[in-house]
C-alpha cells in the first residue's frame, strides 16, 4: 500500500534486523543437576521490585517458518536475589523438550536474554499481617522467591523467627537452597546487611522424599503429624503468632494451603493482607 511504498528504504532493511527488546546481559551460570541451574543478569536501572516479586523473562523464539519473524518466548521467573542487589538471580529447571528451558540451559556468560521490567506478585510482605514467626514452605525450584527474601533485611525485622522449609525429591536438589541459607550465615558481607542478631532468628529444613537424608518426607505429612513443630520446638500452626508463604507446584500449593487453613490462618493478597500467600513456582 502507500505507507509502504513511501517508507525509506534504510527503515525496513533496519526493522527486519532481529533487535532484542528488553535486553539483559547473562554474568553468571551455575549448574546444579542434569535438572536445575541458576542464573544472574545486569539489572535495568530503572527496574525497582518488592523481594519476592517475578518478571517475565526469556529468549527469541525460533522465526516463523512462512514469516520468518521471530517472537519472544518468555516464562514468569522469580527474582531469586534480593532488591538491593545489582545484578538480577534467577533459579530454574531444565526440561530437555520444554520450549522455554531447553534452550535458557544453554545460556552462557555474554549471552542475552529478554526481561520485561513489570515486577509482580503475591509474596510480598505486604500480603502479610505483622506476626512473630514467618514460615517459608518450598518445594523444588519454588526456593527461588525465599531466596530474595531470606536475604531481604524487612524479613528479619518484621519477625522473632524465620524458618524455610525445602522439600526436595533427591539431596543434590537442595545445593541451591543449601548454599544459599551457608552463605547468609558465613558471609561477612551478607551479616552485616542483615544485622548478626537477625541472623538467629533464621532457621532451615530441608527435607527429601525419595533419597535418604538426615530428615524424609514432605512437609505436609510432616506439618500433620507435628513432626516439623517437634524438631523446631515451636507451638502448632496459629492465626495469632504465624505468617506463611508457600511457592510450589499446584498440588503442593493446594495440599499445604488446606493445612494452613485448617489451622485458621487466612490467605492474603496486596490489596488485602492476612496470614497466608501463595504461589505457583514456574515450571517447564
Ligand atoms: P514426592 O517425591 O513425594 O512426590 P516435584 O518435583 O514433583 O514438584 O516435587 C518436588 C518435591 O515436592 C518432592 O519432594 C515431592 O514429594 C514434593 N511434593 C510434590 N507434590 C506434593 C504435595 N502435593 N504435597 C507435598 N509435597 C509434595
Amino acid at each position: 500500500d502507500q505507507m509502504t511504498e513511501q517508507t525509506p528504504v534504510t527503515q525496513t532493511a533496519a526493522a527486519k534486523v532481529p533487535t532484542l527488546p528488553d535486553a539483559q546481559t547473562v554474568t553468571e551460570v551455575k549448574h546444579y543437576t542434569d535438572s536445575l541451574f541458576s542464573f544472574r543478569v545486569t539489572r535495568p536501572a530503572s527496574l525497582r521490585f518488592r523481594s519476592g516479586e517475578f518478571v517475565m523473562i526469556g529468549l527469541m523464539g525460533d522465526p516463523d517458518p512462512v514469516t520468518g519473524r521471530q517472537k519472544p518466548l518468555l516464562r514468569a521467573y522469580s527474582i531469586a536475589s534480593p532488591s538491593w542487589d545489582d545484578e538480577l538471580e534467577f533459579y530454574s529447571i531444565k526440561v530437555q523438550n520444554g520450549p522455554l528451558t531447553s534452550k535458557l540451559q544453554h545460556i552462557q556468560p555474554g549471552d542475552t536474554v529478554i526481561l520485561r521490567p513489570k515486577p509482580v506478585g503475591t509474596l510480598v510482605h505486604d500480603a502479610l499481617l505483622p506476626g512473630k514467626r514467618l514460615y517459608f514452605f518450598a518445594t523444588g525450584t519454588g526456593f527461588a522467591p525465599f531466596a530474595s527474601l531470606l536475604r531481604d533485611p524487612e524479613t528479619y525485622e518484621s519477625y522473632d523467627e524465620v524458618i524455610i522449609t525445602h522439600t526436595c525429591r533427591e539431596v543434590a536438589e537442595l545445593t541451591y537452597g543449601r548454599d544459599l541459607i551457608e552463605s547468609i550465615r558465613s558471609d561477612e558481607l551478607m551479616g552485616e546487611l542483615l544485622g548478626e542478631e537477625n541472623l538467629a532468628k533464621l532457621r532451615y529444613y530441608p527435607t527429601t522424599t525419595r533419597e535418604q537424608s538426615p530428615k524424609m518426607g514432605r512437609i505436609t505429612s510432616l506439618i500433620e503429624t507435628g513432626e516439623l513443630f517437634a524438631d523446631l520446638g515451636v507451638p502448632p500452626l496459629s492465626p495469632e503468632t504465624d505468617r506463611a508463604m508457600v511457592c510450589g507446584s499446584l498440588g503442593f500449593n493446594t495440599d499445604l494451603k488446606v493445612l494452613l487453613e485448617k489451622a485458621g490462618l487466612r490467605e492474603g493478597a496486596n490489596s488485602e493482607p492476612a496470614e497466608f500467600v501463595v504461589e505457583k513456582a514456574f515450571v517447564g
